[in-house]
């Protein structure tokens, strides 16, 4: 009777990213391991990790529908703002034979994210300021799939500096947490003004997609780089 109640994890729509048909999960690389306390589930003996949307903003755009998701099994990821490494780790699962640059600038948080990279070689912690993207030109190779979440004022300033590490035609994923920008201003204004900003860079904006209800005042952004 339980069993028949439980939903059966198959493929999603999105590659190496499955669904029960409402919660999204990625495929455990560390099996037996959970990083922040998510769910394990195994099933045909694969270890599957529950993906929290309210933990992950990229598990909150994979809810809310993203058209263009730039991650594979081969691809290589500049991640910045990489915190304890709860989207890292799930990004781990997912680009298996890439490599995730995670820079990450409070050594509090860094801490966490080098314990997780141990189980997990395809990551690696970069202990930095992505604003000043100079001290790891050196580390980090060009890459597919660029991806920024550091909830700072001057976030798009950050991400334009980043783009350099961006193949073309590479995909840029921007989460703009709009009280981060401006505390008064309304979130919707503070999205305009960031694609107006992003308008300047050398990108296309694919897609933008706020967050909520999972990542209050939170949006997506998509880019193509030129
Ligand atoms: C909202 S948290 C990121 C959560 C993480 N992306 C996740 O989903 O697991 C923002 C992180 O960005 C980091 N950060 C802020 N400014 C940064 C900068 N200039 N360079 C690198 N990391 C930065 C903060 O220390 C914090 O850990």
């Amino acid at each position: 009777m339980f069993r028949a109640l439980v939903a059966a994890i198959h493929r999603s729509d999105i590659p190496h990213v499955y669904t029960d048909g409402q919660r999204v999960y990625t495929a455990n690389l560390a099996p037996g391991v959970a990083v922040y306390g998510e769910r394990l589930v195994t099933q045909d003996g694969v270890e599957y990790r529950t993906w929290d949307p309210r933990r992950s903003k990229l598990a909150a755009l994979v809810r809310k529908g993203v058209g263009v998701f730039p991650f594979r099994r081969r691809t290589d990821v500049l991640y910045l703002g990489a915190a304890q490494g709860t989207t890292v780790s799930h990004l781990s699962d997912i680009c298996v034979e890439g490599t995730i640059y995670s820079v990450e600038v409070s050594r509090r948080a860094f801490q966490k994210l080098f314990e997780i990279s141990e189980r997990r070689p395809n990551i690696m912690p970069i202990l930095g300021d992505a604003g000043a993207p100079e001290a790891y030109l050196r580390i980090v190779g060009p890459v597919e799939a660029l991806y920024q979440d550091v909830a700072q004022r001057d976030q798009v300033d950050i991400f334009r500096k980043n783009l350099r590490f961006l193949r073309p035609e590479g995909v840029g994923i921007l989460i703009v947490k709009a009280r981060s920008v401006d505390v008064a201003a309304k979130p919707k204004d503070v999205y305009a003004e960031v694609r107006r900003d992003l308008s300047t860079a050398n990108v296309d904006v694919l897609e933008m997609t706020e967050l909520d209800p999972f990542a209050k005042d939170h949006a997506a952004f998509v880019v193509e780089k030129h």
